[in-house]
């Protein structure tokens, strides 16, 4: 790999900006200073630093971030402030999140830059498990409760796929209802609430397969995943 394309994916600069730096002497292989940025480093063997600090490199990054209301789950909208700018300190080229929460809905997104396994999170064919804490206008009854387990018409070709329900206190001791689906349409929880008569007033995700919400993140802040979070994810998702 060119040091210049290693520089500039932790975020060093641009193309142009790493020129400069790297004939100001500010990068160093393996202690010995950089002549161009256009000579090629071994990504995986090499120490390289920059300005003294040792640059490790990884080919993908996972973060898991506590959405907050108001922010988009997207990679660049209008006026809107995304997800990815929320990270954009982390300096990680092409993170995207996996999947997308309306602006209104708080709690787990992942973000990364590796498109295999976004992919295979996000195909219908792997159903994938989605937990969400669910507050309701109104009351619910049972008899509801079963109808969202059972599957509920929402207007698409197909049904929902069975779900699981069940009621719970959140740490404030408000009734809420837990929802377990394994599908990912758009605005399906509060469509599938809707089709029952109800209304979603505040929603917030607390898991996609095996990665759960970490209770430590206030709503707004991340951190990068461990590796057996990492591990869980990519094996209990391949092929
Ligand atoms: N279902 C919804 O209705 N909204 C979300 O953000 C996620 C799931």
């Amino acid at each position: 790999m060119r040091l210049d394309k290693f520089l500039s994916e932790k975020g060093i600069g641009t193309r142009k900006q790493i020129k400069e730096y790297v004939k100001n002497g500010r990068a160093t292989i393996n202690c010995v200073v950089a002549k161009n940025s256009d000579q090629h480093i071994d990504e995986n063997n090499d120490e390289i630093a920059f300005d003294g600090n040792i640059l490790t490199y990884k080919e993908f990054y996972y973060f898991m971030l506590n959405k907050p209301q108001g922010v988009v789950s997207s990679t660049r909208e209008g006026r809107s402030k995304t997800v990815v700018d929320l990270l954009k300190d982390e300096g990680v080229k092409d993170l995207f999140p996996v999947g997308r929460l309306d602006k209104d809905t708080v709690g787990l997104l992942l973000l990364t830059n590796d498109g295999v396994l976004a992919h295979n999170l996000l195909s219908p064919k792997k159903h994938v498990e989605k937990e969400y804490e669910v507050y309701l206008e109104h009351d619910i009854t049972d008899e509801d409760m079963h109808r969202l387990e059972e599957g509920v018409d929402i207007g698409d070709d197909e049904k929902t796929l069975p779900a699981k329900a069940f009621r719970a206190e959140d740490k404030e001791g408000h009734q809420i209802i837990h929802l377990i689906i394994h599908e990912g349409r758009f605005h399906q929880v509060k469509r599938m609430l809707n089709a029952v008569g109800n209304e979603v007033v505040f929603l917030r995700r607390l898991s996609m397969g095996s990665l759960k919400l970490d209770g430590d993140l206030a709503e707004g802040e991340y951190r990068a995943l461990t590796e057996d979070e990492i591990d869980c994810l990519i094996n209990s998702n391949k092929n």
